[in-house]
């Protein structure tokens, strides 16, 4: 009984991919309470059983439980798929001591233990008082519960230290968010030394794995597991920004688990700077995942009456594979994180010149290549860097951001008036936060850039950081940005960040302040994306720092797309795309066709790059001019079949069939969500001794509806009548790929139920 919720949603699944959402949630909630009648509690995503101080949240996909223990401390009780009776789950019990080494408190699952008592794992909340004194111990006060959110307020045993542990259930989605507010209700002030949003812990045990994204410059999501010992993994950001060499996502199996298997916990940090999540497992079979704001360099004041927040992290269980619990994220990123939600519109088709005319850029040039681009069904033209200032190369011009008069004689609006007129939108490239020497701006306020006074100002890229956190800065930056936006027809902004903070000193606050720059840069950041978009409703912004150096949640509630890599070489593409859409919707996931050689010196085929980069939102970085008559075909058509699968790839369920890093052929399904259509990416990297590629086979359909099937290049093997979803997923499709660096697509069109 206590897996009959999940066991009805699974057995619905399928119909309620072709329901709208509305209908949906009516049919759910009507068969739940008809079904469960006076049980009918379970319809609700928080049950709160007052009598044992008990709180059972819970989702379509999972539940999460804790309750208040004898102490009166919080204290996790479950994590996992879903229950629908707070009555089952057992009642938070006071601990013994093991020994004198290992007191009570190491063996308890505290949801949110501050540092103070016994406790030596990793807190998610430390304070210095202005006497020195850096103990906190915190019970549960009260609680503030509203539909589908839910607040406990926890309070220090003798001090008004609280926290707010803020709990928001997504029922639909299969998503929990956390996040915490620390208050300073005392009559001193306090210093915070880590302030997390979240512990996280999972069912007790041992042999657990852990799967997570690292990478650097180029080389970004790449995918890592291994199993977790006892100890602590720290994965984090020092950089100011979320950075290409670990991104804030985790997701942990229990050894077991695969693509569309097994029990995958996982979870999502939403901030943008400098960020860490350990994941330590104790000596008592306890697994711990602690995240938010980073504690390195980290001291945030609180004077009486102020408060901090912390990020939120966004956390889940999926029951059915790593393949599952992206699926979560993805639908959710889609509908409740990016802007407009559900209202926003697919992800047009942009050129980007960067790659073909780097800084040479000018009216005439960007013309032609806009004419070429519209041939071939580009629907947004972006100019990238070069534009503006004196920025010949990447040693000036960062800061003043005035359209270069030699480039563009008269501004940008004849470049602007000749895109829209070939039906294209138009967007720029702006790197708001930063600076070179060689500038006007810094000329006049080399006060406004990071450093500490008297020190060196490390230059990376020739440029230098500007201090977001001051309001001046914050107020210039809006204003360039909100200028530009407002005397010339751009819709959307390419938002770069070309290198890490460094000597992150603030002279003119006092010193006890200073630290705040790495929280308060973050927040202006958000903030003047959001006012941007207030003042001005079609703008779009894609969020890139050298490739995929900021691509968070908490960017993506600002963001259109992520640039996922400087990389472009389809082939490297194959792993960042895996690993990006592990934690990432392939709607926001920025991909181009840009010219061979490329990175490696390797060479690809046309068609080979377009499929590569049509398994996200595809774009163009090619030189144009060098298109060939038949190049110019083959990217036209394979332009309109994009966006024939368009809804497919971006609004879909992304399967991923194959791994790159398992063999010779990768391969990628994206089913659409109302079911009618499905497409299959394969790719294959070398054949060897004339090997035939195995049969691909297919995820998510519908096992009795018939479908029909037609390659992209005529690499179909054999006869290929309307096929049933259950032979196509469990013999497969073949395909004839042959050679190095082969790949088709195979689009399926559900023809009869
Ligand atoms: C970064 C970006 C590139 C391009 C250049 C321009 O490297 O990731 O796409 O915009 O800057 O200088």
């Amino acid at each position: 009984m206590a897996n009959w919720y999940g066991y009805f949603l699974t057995s619905t699944k399928r119909s309620y991919r072709s329901e709208t959402e509305n209908t949906m949630r009516h049919i759910a909630s009507f068969t739940l309470l008809a079904a469960l009648g006076a049980a009918s509690l379970a319809a609700q995503s928080v049950q709160y059983d007052e009598s044992r101080k008990i709180w059972l949240l819970t989702t379509r996909d999972s539940s999460y439980a804790m309750g208040v223990d004898p102490n009166g401390e919080l204290q996790h009780l479950y994590w996992g798929a879903p229950l629908w009776r707070a009555g089952d789950v057992p009642a938070a019990a006071a601990r013994r001591e093991l020994s004198s080494f290992d007191p009570p408190a190491m063996l308890e699952r505290e949801e949110f233990p501050a540092w103070g008592g016994t406790r030596y794992y990793e807190p998610a909340l430390k304070v210095t008082r202005a006497d020195g004194d850096r103990d906190v111990v915190l019970r549960y006060a009260s609680q503030a519960l509203r539909g589908d959110s839910l607040d406990i307020t926890l309070k220090d045993i003798r001090d008004d230290i609280l926290v707010v542990l803020h709990y928001r259930v997504y029922p639909d989605y299969g998503i929990l968010e956390r996040s915490a507010t620390i208050e300073n209700k005392t009559a001193a002030p306090l210093m915070v030394e880590s302030a997390q949003s979240a512990t996280w812990n999972l069912p007790p045990g041992e042999g657990y794995q852990l799967t997570y994204l690292t990478g650097r410059w180029a080389a970004e999501t790449q995918v890592n597991h291994e199993a977790i010992h006892q100890g602590m993994k720290v994965l984090e950001s020092r950089k100011g920004i979320t950075s290409h060499n670990i991104n804030p996502w985790f997701a942990i199996d229990a050894g077991d688990a695969g693509e569309e298997h097994g029990s995958v916990w996982f979870g999502a940090l939403a901030w943008s700077g400098n960020w860490r999540i350990t994941v330590e497992q104790t000596p008592y079979q306890q697994v711990r995942i602690t995240g938010g704001l980073n504690t390195f360099d980290f001291a945030y004041p609180l004077a009486p009456g102020e408060a901090l927040d912390t990020p939120a992290f966004y956390g889940g269980y999926a029951g059915q594979g790593f393949g599952a619990a992206s699926r979560l994220l993805h639908r959710f990123e889609r509908e409740q994180v990016a802007p407009g939600g559900l209202t926003s519109r697919l992800r047009p088709v942009l050129y980007n010149s960067w790659e073909a005319t780097t800084f040479n850029v000018n009216e005439a040039g960007q013309k032609q290549l806009a004419a070429i681009a519209a041939k071939l069904g580009v629907e947004l033209f972006v100019m990238d860097d070069g534009w503006f200032g004196k920025r010949n190369n990447d040693h000036a011009g960062l800061g003043d951001w005035t359209v270069n008069p030699q480039k563009f004689p008269a501004g940008l609006k004849g470049l602007i008036d000749y895109v829209n007129g070939l039906g294209m939108d138009f967007g720029l490239w702006v790197e708001p936060e930063m600076v070179n020497a060689d500038s006007d701006l810094y000329r006049r306020h080399p006060d406004w850039v990071i450093h500490f006074p008297d020190r060196p100002r490390s230059e990376l890229r020739n440029q230098m950081v500007l201090n977001l956190a001051r309001s001046d800065v914050k107020e210039y930056i809006f204003g360039f940005l909100d200028k530009l936006a407002s005397e010339n027809n751009i819709k959307y902004f390419k938002w770069d960040m070309n290198r890490p903070l460094s000597e992150p000193g603030w002279e003119d606050v006092p010193v006890a302040d200073q630290r705040k720059l790495w929280v308060d840069y973050v927040h202006n950041l958000y903030d003047i994306m959001d006012r941007l978009r207030a003042r001005h409703p079609k703008l779009e912004i894609e969020s890139c720092s050298g490739g995929g150096g900021r691509a968070d949640l908490g960017m993506l509630r600002h963001v259109e797309e992520f640039w996922t890599s400087d990389n472009t070489e389809a082939f490297d593409r194959l792993r960042i795309q895996e690993g990006f859409t592990e934690a990432y919707a392939p709607k926001f996931m920025s991909a181009w066709v840009t010219d061979v050689p490329n990175m490696n010196g390797r060479s690809t085929p046309l068609e080979y790059r377009f499929l590569v980069a049509m398994q996200g939102a595809l774009g163009i970085g090619a030189n144009l001019n060098k298109f060939s008559a038949g190049d110019m075909t083959e990217a036209a058509k394979m332009v309109a079949t994009y966006k024939r699968i368009r809804p497919a790839v971006q609004l879909g369920d992304l399967y991923r069939l194959a791994s790159p890093r398992a063999g010779d052929v990768t391969a990628n399904q994206y089913v659409a969500a109302d079911g009618q259509q499905s497409v299959v990416f394969v790719f294959r990297h070398s054949q060897e001794y004339r090997t035939a590629a195995p049969a691909i086979r297919l995820q998510g359909l519908d096992p009795r509806a018939i479908y029909r099937l037609e390659s992209v290049d005529n690499k179909l093997t054999g006869r290929q009548p309307p096929l049933s979803g259950a032979y196509l997923m469990q013999a497969g499709i073949s395909v004839n790929l042959q050679g190095d660096f082969d790949g088709t697509a195979v689009i399926l069109e559900k023809v009869a139920q």
